[in-house]
């Protein structure tokens, strides 16, 4: 097994080499190099672009996706009808039912409205991610330079995850292959490709995530609004990817 040095130097070369590369070549990189190793995380939003490229290659995919157990039901409607699609099926991580049980309790079902959401998406959403990533060395996420004018503004389209780790606790390969696209151009490629989108676009829903944390955007608003709104504005991270945050106040530990 390569050790964390190479891994980390490997990565590096991955960046300088996919640099200009398009999602697509990204996509065929990423599947070609890590096969059953690398999952495609997909939140069931306009990220379905990451399916239908990984699906264009032609090579054996997988696809992630963390059921917050607070997903609304159009969602998961959405998930069904993108397996179908594709002819696959999702691999569903669930949050651990005794970390849910005791917040909840704790402090009922709407405790992120009275202390910040860090608590519930550290056990809904980053420990389950945590705990599929740490069976694979690399995975996809559909990010996107565009998302957030703070945190995401230097997303790149590759690198070494600066949260999590993979098998084995070696370093771990993040692809972000849409990064330098605009929604405009993700939206105009659905659109052409006649994809399946979450009905939640339509009633005004831009980044989508659980139903008690997104709401639908007036026009001039930016995506980001719609998501923990009562929340301030800066560094609106839920600790998938903590890493944008320059010092990080997201701890992405276990039930932190
Ligand atoms: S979040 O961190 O604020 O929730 P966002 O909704 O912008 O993330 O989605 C960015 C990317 O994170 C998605 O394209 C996807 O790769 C990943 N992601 C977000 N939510 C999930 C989820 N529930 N399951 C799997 N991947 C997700
Ligand atoms: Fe909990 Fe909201 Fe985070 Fe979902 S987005 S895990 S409901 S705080």
């Amino acid at each position: 097994m390569m050790d964390d040095a190479a891994a980390m130097n490997e990565i590096d070369a991955l960046a300088t080499a996919l640099a200009d590369a398009s999602p697509r070549e990204i996509l065929r990189d990423a599947l070609g190099r890590f096969g059953d190793e690398l999952v495609i995380a997909f939140s069931g939003a306009e990220d379905v672009l990451l399916i239908e490229h990984a699906h264009q290659t032609g090579l054996p995919y997988r696809v992630l996706c963390v059921d917050t157990g607070r997903l609304h039901p159009e969602t998961l409607r959405f998930f069904a009808a993108v397996e179908e699609r594709y002819g696959i099926r999702i691999e569903v991580a669930f949050p651990r039912a005794e970390a849910v049980e005791q917040l909840v309790r704790a402090k009922g079902l709407f405790s992120f409205l009275v202390d910040g959401h860090r608590e519930c998406c550290s056990i809904r959403k980053v420990e389950p991610l945590r705990r599929s990533l740490a069976r694979v060395r690399a995975w996809v996420t559909g990010q996107r330079r565009d998302q957030s004018l703070d945190t995401r503004q230097a997303v790149a389209k590759v690198e070494r995850d600066p949260v999590f780790v993979g098998v084995d606790g070696a370093p771990l390969t993040k692809y972000n292959p849409l990064a330098e696209m605009t929604s405009d151009e993700v939206w105009g490629l659905i659109r052409a490709l006649e994809l399946p989108y979450n009905p939640l676009h339509d009633r005004g829903m831009v980044s989508i995530g659980c139903e008690p944390c997104t709401r639908s955007i007036l026009p001039g608003q930016h995506e980001r609004e719609g998501r923990w709104w009562w929340e301030l504005a800066e560094g609106k991270e839920c600790g998938l990817h903590a890493g944008n945050l320059a010092s990080s106040t997201v701890d992405p530990g276990e039930g932190a």
